[in-house]
């Protein structure tokens, strides 16, 4: 049994990882900050992680196995209006706590976006440059790279995932089913397309490289591509909602604040290569999101944070 320090723990990825992982593949503890969990089974520290000496106390009460870092301040249109925090958060603290592991000999899988491209190719491996269009994946990117620079052993994935999260807003996903669920019009943009993968999946797939010991940078999204208008209408499909609600639109009409990548597709061979094989599909991932809906998780983990 494996005990991972989780960051990010009141976020999408980490409450999930740890509400999945813990007790019954592994145990964790997880860190939060400005939104702290209640009602939970595993144990949590409550810090900013970017304060100097936060993450170097929490190790040293902890003594994990492995950090799993997923604190970031992943609100794009947000890292454009605070560049600074966004720099000290996304970028600063990665190496930070790189560091830290490395001295602790403790291992670090860190999160990382498929933003830190343009977008205008598609289909990027891991030797392919990264071109950042926004304040946020500048600053995601400069945080990979002091990772791998003081920690050569950390685990690198850039991912892109969906599930439910306490604010009931942070995924994509969230926002169809929320808008489809009131019979709202809404767009989808036909021009952004993605890979986009279920948390569970990403929480099994961290596991997964994990335990083969994978170190370096991976690409870890779904195995199927498509536009953010066809998500919504598989979401539509799946849960039973009318996808005429859902308007075909390009995102240069979307009215964003940030500059968006149109094309974010990763090309994953290198970690199907490594776990020997393909990673979860879309559809098996997609039902997973609707019976946890049925089971009403998503009103749930609100309860968390009340
Ligand atoms: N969501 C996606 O589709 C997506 C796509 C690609 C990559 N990613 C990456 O995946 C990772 C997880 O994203 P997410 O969507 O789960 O993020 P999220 O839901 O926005 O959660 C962010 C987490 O970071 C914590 N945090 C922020 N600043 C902190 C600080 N100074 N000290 C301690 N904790 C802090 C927050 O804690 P509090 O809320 O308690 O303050 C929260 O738990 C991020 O690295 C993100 O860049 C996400």
């Amino acid at each position: 049994m494996t005990h991972f320090l989780v960051t990010g723990a009141s976020g999408l990825l980490g409450l999930n990882f740890c509400l999945a992982v813990d007790g019954k593949k592994h145990k964790v503890t997880g860190v939060d900050y400005r939104n702290p969990l209640k009602w939970i089974n595993f144990k949590m520290q409550q810090a900013n992680l970017t304060k100097p000496g936060a993450i170097e106390r929490i190790i040293n009460e902890v003594k994990p196995d492995v950090i799993l870092h997923c604190a970031a301040n992943a609100n794009v249109d947000d890292c454009e209006s605070h560049p600074e925090e966004a720099e000290a958060v996304n970028s600063i603290l990665p190496g930070e706590i790189a560091m830290a592991a490395s001295n602790h000999k403790i291992r670090m899988i860190h999160i990382s976006t498929d933003a830190v491209f343009d977008g205008e190719v598609g289909n990027y491996s891991e030797n392919a440059m990264p071109n950042p269009l926004s304040v946020y994946s500048l600053t995601k990117l400069r945080g990979e790279n002091a990772v791998l620079a003081v920690n050569p052993q950390a685990l690198v994935l850039r991912v892109n995932f969906y599930g439910w999260s306490i604010s009931g807003t942070r995924s994509l996903a969230e926002f169809f089913v929320n808008n489809l669920a009131e019979q709202k019009q809404l767009k989808g943009f036909t021009d952004v397309v993605f890979c986009p993968m279920m948390v569970l999946d990403l929480a099994d797939t961290i596991l997964e490289a994990n335990e083969k010991g994978l170190n370096g940078l991976f690409h870890c999204v779904g195995p199927e591509v498509m536009s953010k208008y066809d998500f919504g209408v598989a979401i539509a499909n799946q849960f039973e909602f009318d996808p005429a609600l859902i308007s075909p639109t390009s995102y240069l009409e979307g009215g964003l604040v940030a500059a968006r990548s149109p094309n974010l597709t990763l090309c994953t061979d290198k970690l199907t290569a490594a776990l020997g094989h393909p990673l979860p599909a879309f559809q098996p991932g997609l039902k997973k999101f609707q019976s946890q809906y049925r089971h009403g998780f998503p009103e749930m983990i609100k309860t968390l944070v009340e």
